[in-house]
């Protein structure tokens, strides 16, 4: 059976990968992460469809059966042209599974949303959710400095929650009624969840894509028994193996090593 694709700009989709893999424990995985070219959060839709095209050619050369698109503002910016590229294969991205989670959880429909400058902007997540519950009312915030402060480690503590609370308080503080539901839209947003919590008024419930994503490619992508014994993931990387490994083990959530991952180069077109 051929693996599973999966890409992101850099280390955070491994927390997608996480939930990916409890959900398909038998299948083999290659994962790729554009960290020479982190972060895509801050870069414009056009930049970021051209290096998303650039991962997903890489993958589908290695002879993947389906796509992941672990990264949200890839997912929000390219996902049509990678399914016009790809049209053989399955390719999902973290949007849609993000929305459902969120229409899911909410009460009262009116769910806020935090992401990247990029996913913000282009509305993907607002156009999402109102596409499954009409009636929703979004609030958006993009909330650039959390990918920084989740690669350096700083997940918990007066600092991390001295910027959250800088970031949500205009949304959940705001006069009138606030939001029931916090979306973290965003790949790195999942390990910071403790101090985004910890300013959260009581009762908002946080929803991230990385289970209903899972979900989602269950609906395309049967899983390979685990009879046939656990799957392996192959791991790629555009820069740095070591520094890939160091980050990305607290986001995986288990040790990664250097000697592991293999660095790939995705400027150089790839022979057909
Ligand atoms: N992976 C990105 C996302 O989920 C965050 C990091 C970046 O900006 O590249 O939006």
């Amino acid at each position: 059976v051929q693996p599973i694709g999966v890409f992101d700009s850099g280390v955070g989709g491994l927390t997608v990968l996480r939930a990916l893999r409890r959900t398909f424990p038998g299948d083999d995985f290659i994962y790729l992460g554009d960290t020479a070219r982190l972060p895509y959060g801050t870069k414009s839709p056009a930049t970021v469809t051209r290096y998303s095209l650039q991962c997903a050619e890489l993958l589908v050369q290695r002879g993947i059966r389906c796509l992941v698109v672990a990264c949200n503002t890839a997912s929000a910016s390219a996902l049509d042209e990678l399914r016009l590229a790809h049209p053989s294969i399955p390719v999902i991205g973290v949007i849609d599974p993000g929305a459902e989670a969120a229409v899911a959880a909410s009460r009262s429909q009116h769910i806020a949303v935090i992401a990247t400058e990029a996913t913000i902007a282009g509305g993907a997540y607002q156009m999402a959710i109102r596409r499954l519950r009409g009636g929703a009312r979004v609030t958006a915030a993009a909330c650039s400095l959390f990918v920084a402060m989740a690669e350096e480690g700083w997940v918990d503590g007066e600092i991390p929650q001295a910027v959250a609370r800088r970031y949500l308080d205009p949304i959940f503080r705001a006069a009138g009624d606030m939001p029931d539901t916090l979306v973290l839209g965003c790949t790195h947003f999942p390990v910071l969840a403790a101090a985004i919590g910890a300013v959260l008024p009581p009762g908002v419930r946080m929803v991230d894509s990385a289970a209903t994503t899972a979900a989602a490619l269950l609906k395309f992508v049967t899983p390979r028994p685990l009879a046939a014994g656990p799957g392996r993931v192959t791991w790629l990387a555009t820069d740095d193996a070591g520094r890939f490994a160091r980050v990305g083990s607290s986001f995986l959530g288990e040790p990664l090593l250097a000697a592991d991952i293999e660095i790939v180069d995705l400027t150089t077109p790839l022979p057909r």
